[in-house]
């Protein structure tokens, strides 16, 4: 398939954006501050930033041009590029199982996102107590028909928006609003550091305390870090598949890779303060943003109208993510088994929407689909990843498409050692180590 008869996106901002889009999502608003304090604070927020530069950055690149090289889904991608090589095709498959894993929980948490910008438009938000907040996220959360309904309704959106195709429908909401949604997270913080003992959050976050640092930690940092920058499963080779050759893949890359971490640290500067202020437990887990924020709101001027937006603009940044994971399924779907765009739409969003049910009914589910998608299928995939472009695809062919832009790269040197060596070990002894086998 050439790259005509391929959707493509137009021009630099668009690639970017589409790309940031589907990083920048509640992996950066809900997961990240979740995980942060569940692992501590300021040593886990430092292990995470230098797996972004050393490992991310690189596995990412490496996606774009596994996509872009071959013009097809992840799954055709390295049947293409590898004929002989079947082995890699487990990372095809691997990316659409978790894809259906991701997919279930995140439109459970999106669906958590509805429900607070439903509460936020009537005004129901503003006058709760901080523990109004905590035990009105609980009930919620814990209740089965209104996160269902909520949910399903997420899921028809973003079906809604795959079967629009893409060019319509990502790349034209991302340009505007995500800048948006990163200006009021820039007033969240401001707000939330002029609160009275917003120093203790500022510690937290920044103060690293290494002998929080175990092997779980470690995983957790990797996970968040994949999880977050969507890399490991072939997302991101689909979106490098739409990109066209004038584009330059590293600068694509660090972009958005840089765009994808400075609004997570800005969540956390956003949530931290108000966690400690509050009171709230910085290790309240997967509630603590929806426990957290609307305490900000409350005290701010013009909280109302920022409490609107904010999780109105979350939803859609949770729309543009979401968008990119079941297109992975639906590329697979309709460029591998042969379905109908639409058909495979429906097919993959209604399986997704029953393990989401689930998700729902069972919290332990919810658990099982977010800790293995993170930690263990998308850092065996970024393995996968970084050995083929490494090893198979080999220096020149990687210079090349690098390349093709018809500028000179540098760190191609850096980036095939980090490929060939370092990303395959250092994830597998993180790997080994988080699950207790080392
Ligand atoms: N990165 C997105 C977020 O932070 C979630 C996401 C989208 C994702 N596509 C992905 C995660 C692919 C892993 C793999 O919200």
């Amino acid at each position: 398939m050439n790259l005509k008869s391929r959707d493509s996106f137009s021009g630099k901002f668009g690639v970017i954006a589409a790309a940031a889009g589907s990083a920048v999502g509640l992996g950066n608003i809900w997961r990240f501050p979740y995980v942060v304090g569940e692992n501590g604070g300021g040593a886990f927020l430092l292990v995470y930033l230098l797996f972004i530069a050393a490992i991310g950055i690189p596995v990412m690149v490496s996606e774009l041009l596994i996509g872009r090289r071959s013009q097809k889904n992840v799954f055709g991608a390295f049947k293409t590029l590898a004929p002989d090589k079947p082995l890699f095709m487990i990372v095809g498959i691997m990316g659409v199982g978790a894809a259906f894993m991701i997919l279930a929980f995140y439109s459970v948490v999106a669906g958590w996102t509805l429900e607070y910008t439903y509460m936020a438009i009537g005004n129901n938000l503003l006058d709760m107590s901080s523990a109004q907040l905590s035990s009105f996220f609980k009930n919620f959360s814990e209740s089965k028909t209104g996160p269902v309904i909520w949910m399903i309704i997420f899921m028809f959106l973003t079906a809604a928006i795959v079967i629009g195709g893409i060019k319509k429908g990502i790349e034209r909401y991302t340009k505007i609003l995500m800048p948006i949604l990163l200006v009021i997270i820039i007033i969240l913080c401001v707000n939330s550091a002029m609160l009275e003992g917003a120093g203790e959050g500022f510690a937290f976050l920044f103060k690293p305390d290494f002998s929080k640092v175990t092997g779980s930690v470690i995983l957790e940092a990797l996970g968040q870090a994949f999880f977050s920058l969507s890399i490991g499963m072939g997302v991101i080779a689909t979106y490098g598949s739409y990109i066209q050759k004038k584009e330059n893949l590293l600068n694509t890359a660090i972009s958005v890779s840089i765009a994808d971490t400075l609004i997570a640290v800005l969540a956390g500067v956003a949530i931290f303060p108000a966690v400690f202020a509050f009171n709230i437990d910085p290790s309240a887990g997967p509630g603590l943003v929806f426990e957290t924020l609307p305490n900000v709101f409350n005290q701010m001027t013009g909280g109302y109208a920022f409490s609107v937006a904010f999780f109105l603009l979350l939803v859609i940044a949770a729309l543009t993510s979401s968008v990119s994971l079941l297109e992975v399924v639906v590329a697979y779907f309709s460029e591998e088994l042969g379905m109908r765009r639409v058909v495979a739409t429906i097919v993959a969003a209604s399986v997704i929407t029953l393990l989401g049910v689930l998700c729902v009914v069972y919290s332990s589910v919810f658990k099982f689909f977010d800790f293995t998608s993170s930690n263990i299928l998308l850092p065996l995939g970024g393995i996968f990843i970084a050995i083929f472009v490494g090893w198979i695809l080999g220096k020149q062919k990687t210079k090349d498409e690098l390349e093709a832009h018809g500028g000179k790269v540098r760190f191609v040197g850096i980036l095939m050692i980090i490929l060939k060596v370092v990303a395959p070990v250092a994830i597998g002894f993180v790997f080994l180590k988080g699950i207790g086998l080392l």
